[in-house]
């Protein structure tokens, strides 16, 4: 259709009354199909010309956006915008040349998520207006937030796991020892007290152990109180490697840091993600018993920064990179196997996620990724309060 009216506009002097009537309802078509899809899109759509004034609108943006056809008229989109924020996004990117995606908003009070798209509206090498892509993202958000809890309820099932596998060997000597105080016992009525001394000591003992293992596990698994506030990660980082200096001198390991000059500030329990931090500088240590060095180094990746911390140390063999994060899993004789464990667990907290690359004998690089906050964290905190 189009290449047909193409063809009638150039020799549009030479058609006759029928041929300018059938070229007209021709056009006329074309722009009803691009209505009728535009209107049709689940995604909003505004178009502005060089002044920001609205040109074209569909109706999906105009119920995100709360635009009413009267209101658009001659005005531009930022002064029809109720939302403050997004009014003055639109009115500092909608006449530039760079192209601006994914931008998040949150709206009636973090009620409605939108994620606000706005590209170059580029004519013969010029900038002519602006195309505003607006997407409702509070659907998508919230399915996310749903499966981060069956994620993390996933982790509490194998940490359930752990602790079952944990008491059974020190109930199973316990049960034991009693039956053999039993037979001590047995039919006598009066029993030589260095005759059951030994089975009580043992089983004083493992209480002691069941005792540890159970305030372990609850520490493992209570709720956090995190409380997630604006702060600054390199802060974070700098400090706590004042705190452990001393100590890596002491064991002979070199700290290089490097810390990225433009992260933004980030949403977090400023106590917690030191104790994460801490416990992998510890395993970090703890693999560099001759000494080493030790990588911590932050960096901006889009919308999600990352801190990674790297040792010289012996590495993960493979054969154990799936069980390091696992409850009680320890390779070392006084370790309780729950330093990961609790690594994971804040990372969550953070909405962040954690990667470990290693090789044996050369060392081991974890990589925990935390998101630039976004507005969704905001809905889902409000969310948790409203339950
Ligand atoms: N940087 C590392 N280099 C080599 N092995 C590591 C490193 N980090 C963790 N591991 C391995 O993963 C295991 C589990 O680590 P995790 O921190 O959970 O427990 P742990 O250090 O053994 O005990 P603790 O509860 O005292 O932290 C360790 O025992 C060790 O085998
Ligand atoms: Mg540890």
């Amino acid at each position: 259709m189009r290449k047909f009216i193409q063809k009638a506009l150039e020799r549009l002097d030479r058609l006759d009354h029928e041929q300018v009537a059938h070229l007209i309802a021709g056009l006329s078509e074309e722009n009803e199909l691009f209505a009728g899809v535009l209107e049709s899109m689940t995604d909003g759509i505004v178009v502005t010309d060089t002044g920001r004034r609205v040109i074209l609108s569909n109706r999906a943006a105009a119920r995100m956006l709360g635009l009413a056809a009267e209101d658009v008229q001659d005005r531009t989109l930022c002064e029809v915008v109720a939302d403050r924020e997004l009014a003055d996004f639109l009115d500092a990117h909608l006449a530039g040349t760079e192209k601006v995606a994914d931008r998040e908003f949150a709206l009636d009070g973090g009620r409605r998520l939108l994620s606000v798209s706005i590209l170059p509206l580029v004519r013969e090498g010029r900038v002519q207006g602006g195309l505003v892509h607006v997407e409702d993202i509070t659907e998508r958000r919230s399915r996310e937030a749903r499966l981060r809890r069956a994620e993390s309820l996933a982790s509490l099932t194998t940490l359930a796991a752990g602790v079952a596998h944990e008491i059974k060997n020190p109930l199973g000597s316990m049960g034991i020892h009693l039956q053999l105080i039993r037979r001590k016992i047995g039919g006598k009525e009066c029993v030589d007290s260095r005759d059951v001394e030994p089975h009580l000591a043992v089983i004083a003992e493992e209480v002691d152990r069941l005792n540890r293992i159970v305030v372990d596990f609850l520490f493992a698994v209570k709720p956090m109180d995190t409380r997630l506030e604006d702060a600054d990660l390199n802060a974070v980082v700098s400090d706590l490697i004042a705190f452990v200096r001393p100590e890596l001198d002491q064991a002979g390991v070199a700290v290089e840091s490097d810390l990225a000059v433009d992260l933004p500030a980030l949403k977090l329990d400023v106590r917690f993600v030191k104790q994460a931090l801490l416990n992998l500088i510890k395993n970090a240590m703890a693999a560099m018993s001759g000494g080493g060095r030790l990588g911590i180094e932050t960096r901006r990746n889009g919308d999600e920064v990352q801190v990674r911390v790297t040792d010289t140390g012996t590495g993960i063999p493979a054969e154990i990179m799936e069980k390091i994060f696992e409850p009680y899993f320890t390779t070392k004789p006084f370790g309780t196997g729950l330093g990961l464990t609790i690594v994971f667990k804040i990372v969550k907290e953070h909405f962040g996620d954690i990667a470990v690359a290693s090789r044996e004998g050369e060392g081991t690089t974890f990589t925990i990724t935390l998101p630039v906050p976004q507005k969704d964290t905001m809905l889902l905190e409000d969310r948790r309060g409203a339950r």
